[in-house]
C-alpha cells in the first residue's frame, strides 16, 4: 500500500469572514481500498462552491456541518480506478459528493456517470453538474417564467447565473444580468446572449436596472442578496416571483448583514419569494442532465469554467476567489 492519497481535513470552525488557512490541514495517507460493493475514484477536479463557507459553520442549515476532523465536503469528478460494484467499472467517469481529496471510496449513492465525449470532466461539476441543475430547477420550478416576461439574475457571469439567463432566453423571456465590472457584463451580453447586463459596481444600480427592464421585473433569480435584492424588490411587477438561490454578499460578512429593507414590496405587489436547494430535485437530476446536455450540444447553452491548478494546497486561496469576485465562470480546482 503506497502513501499517496491526500485529503483536506477541517481543523476548526472559522470566525466570520473569508476562509482562513488554519481552518484546514492536508492529511497524507495510504490509497484506500474499496470494500464489498464499493469502488474507488481517482478524483481529478473539485468543484468550489460558495456554499462551502456555510458548510464549515455550525448551526441550522439544509445539511449537517462538515465535522471538525472530517474531510471537507465537495462535489468532484474523476475516473473509477478499482471496483467491487457491478454498476461501475475501472475507467468509468463519475461525478458525486466525493469530498476534497485525491481518492474517494463510494457505494454509488448519489453518483452520476458522466459522458466525457459530450463535455470535459470539469463541465460535469459546472454547467452540466450541480450549478446547472440549480439553475434549471430553480428558474423553471420556482421562478416559473413565462414567454415575454423579464427575468433578472444576479452573479450573472457565474456558474449558476450564466445558465439561468440562457434558459430564460430559451423560454422566450427577456434576460437581464447583474454582474461586477464591464468585462463580465460584456461577456454576459455578447457571449451568453442576455438582452442586457447591469454593472452593480458603478453605484448606479437602481437607474441602470430600470433602463434595462423597461417593463419591470417579473422573475428575480437571487444569487447575491443585500443591496442588490433591495434594489430589485422596488422594481418587481405585481405577482412577480423571487427565487432565492443564494445570498453570497453575506457569506463572509463580519457583521450581521442588514435585512431586506424593501420587504414591503412583497406585500404591496403580492410577490412570491421562495428559497430553493438543489437537493430538493435529487430524483429529477437525470432530467436536468438530459435537457442541459441537449441544449449544450445544440449550441443553445454556453458554459465556461475557471480551472485553477495547485491541488489541495491551493484550496483555501481558490475558494476565497468566489467571495471576492475573482472567478470567471464555474470555479474548479485540479487535484
Ligand atoms: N440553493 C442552491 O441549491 C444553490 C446551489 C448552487 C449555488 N447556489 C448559490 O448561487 C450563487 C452563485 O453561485 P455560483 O456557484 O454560481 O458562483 P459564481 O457566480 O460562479 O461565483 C460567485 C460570484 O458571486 C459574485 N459575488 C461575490 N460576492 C459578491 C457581492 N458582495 N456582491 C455581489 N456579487 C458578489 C461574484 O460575481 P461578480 O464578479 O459579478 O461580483 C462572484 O464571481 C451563490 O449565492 C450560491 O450560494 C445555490
Amino acid at each position: 500500500m503506497t502513501a499517496a492519497a491526500r485529503r483536506l481535513v477541517l481543523t476548526q470552525r472559522p470566525k466570520p469572514g473569508l476562509v482562513p488557512h488554519d481552518s484546514f490541514r492536508i492529511e497524507d495517507g495510504p490509497v484506500p481500498e474499496p470494500g464489498p460493493g464499493e469502488f474507488r475514484v481517482r478524483i481529478e477536479v473539485i468543484s468550489l462552491d460558495p456554499a462551502m463557507r456555510g458548510w464549515i459553520n455550525d448551526g441550522r442549515s439544509y445539511v449537517a456541518p462538515v465535522p471538525v476532523g472530517g474531510t471537507m465536503r465537495a462535489y468532484a469528478a474523476g475516473h473509477v480506478e478499482q471496483s467491487n460494484n457491478a454498476g461501475y467499472k475501472a475507467g468509468d467517469a463519475v461525478q458525486g459528493l466525493f469530498g476534497a481529496q485525491t481518492h474517494a471510496i463510494s457505494s454509488g449513492e448519489r453518483v452520476v456517470k458522466i459522458n466525457t465525449t459530450l463535455a470535459p470532466l470539469e463541465r460535469w461539476v459546472g454547467g452540466l453538474g450541480m450549478p446547472g441543475w440549480t439553475a434549471y430547477f430553480g428558474l423553471l420550478e420556482v421562478g416559473l417564467p413565462k414567454a415575454g416576461e423579464t427575468v433578472v439574475v444576479s452573479a450573472a457571469a457565474g456558474a449558476v447565473g450564466s445558465i439561468v439567463g440562457q434558459i430564460a432566453k430559451i423560454k422566450g423571456c427577456r434576460a437581464v444580468g447583474i454582474a461586477g465590472g464591464p468585462e463580465k457584463c460584456r461577456y454576459v451580453v455578447e457571449t451568453l446572449g442576455f438582452d442586457a447586463c447591469v454593472d452593480y459596481k458603478t453605484g448606479n444600480l437602481a437607474a441602470d436596472l430600470k433602463a434595462a427592464c423597461p417593463n419591470g421585473i417579473d422573475v428575480n433569480f437571487e444569487n447575491v442578496g443585500g443591496d442588490i435584492l433591495d434594489t430589485i424588490l422596488l422594481q418587481m411587477n405585481t405577482f412577480g416571483r423571487i427565487a432565492v438561490c443564494g445570498l453570497i454578499s453575506g457569506y463572509t460578512a463580519t457583521t450581521m448583514p442588514e435585512g431586506p429593507r424593501n420587504l414591503r414590496a412583497v406585500l404591496t405587489q403580492r410577490l412570491r419569494m421562495q428559497g430553493l436547494i438543489v437537493f430538493d430535485w435529487e430524483k429529477r437530476i437525470p432530467e436536468a442532465i438530459a435537457q442541459l446536455g441537449a441544449w449544450h450540444k445544440e449550441g443553445h447553452l454556453t458554459i465556461r469554467e475557471d480551472v485553477r491548478t495547485g491541488g489541495l494546497d491551493k484550496f483555501v486561496d481558490t475558494l476565497n476567489l468566489l467571495y471576492t469576485s475573482g472567478n470567471n465562470g464555474k470555479l474548479v480546482l485540479k487535484v
